[in-house]
């Protein structure tokens, strides 16, 4: 019970974050300065569990949506890791490891045209607080 009130209260948060006004964003984006990292092969692992966990109820192409662009980008990894980890998949919210959670979010940046590199995503905190989600939404400005 004290579970699921703090899940839906995480999420509410975040999602208020997410979806509000500016001010949070920019404060959001000031704090990630470097550019994004992952690997490849992290972000294969990340398409194989996405495909097992999370397909049924979302399709990839919601998960690269303009609408999903504009939610997220420019926001932290953090805050999508936060999101994902604490409330999906939905039926069983918390039920992956760090570091499967890490991976699929390697796997979304991914989809969402941001390049691989030789560094991966890692589940401490200043990795995943330095990854700002730079998905190039054709709303959002460039900084
Ligand atoms: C049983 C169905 C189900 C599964 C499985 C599931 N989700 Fe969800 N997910 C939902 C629903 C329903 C929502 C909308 C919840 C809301 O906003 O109230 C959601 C919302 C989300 C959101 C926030 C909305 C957005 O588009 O920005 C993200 C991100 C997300 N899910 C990622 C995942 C990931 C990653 C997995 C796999 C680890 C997963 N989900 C597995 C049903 C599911």
């Amino acid at each position: 019970m004290r579970q699921r009130t703090s899940f839906r209260s995480v999420r509410a948060l975040l999602l208020s974050l997410a979806l509000a006004c500016p001010l949070p964003l920019a404060t959001l984006r000031a704090q990630g300065n470097v550019p994004p990292t992952y690997t490849d092969s992290q972000a294969l692992r990340g398409r194989d569990w996405f495909e097992s966990a999370c397909l049924s109820c979302h399709p990839s192409a919601a998960m690269s949506s303009p609408d999903f662009k504009i939610r997220w980008g420019g926001l932290l990894a953090r805050d999508l890791y936060e999101i994902i980890s604490t409330t999906m998949p939905q039926l069983e919210p918390g039920s992956l490891s760090r570091r499967t959670y890490v991976d699929i979010i390697a796997y979304l940046m991914q989809l969402n045209g941001i390049p691989a590199g030789t560094t991966p995503l890692t589940a401490d905190s200043a990795s995943l607080v330095a990854t700002r989600l730079h998905f190039g939404a054709p709303t959002s400005s460039p900084r």
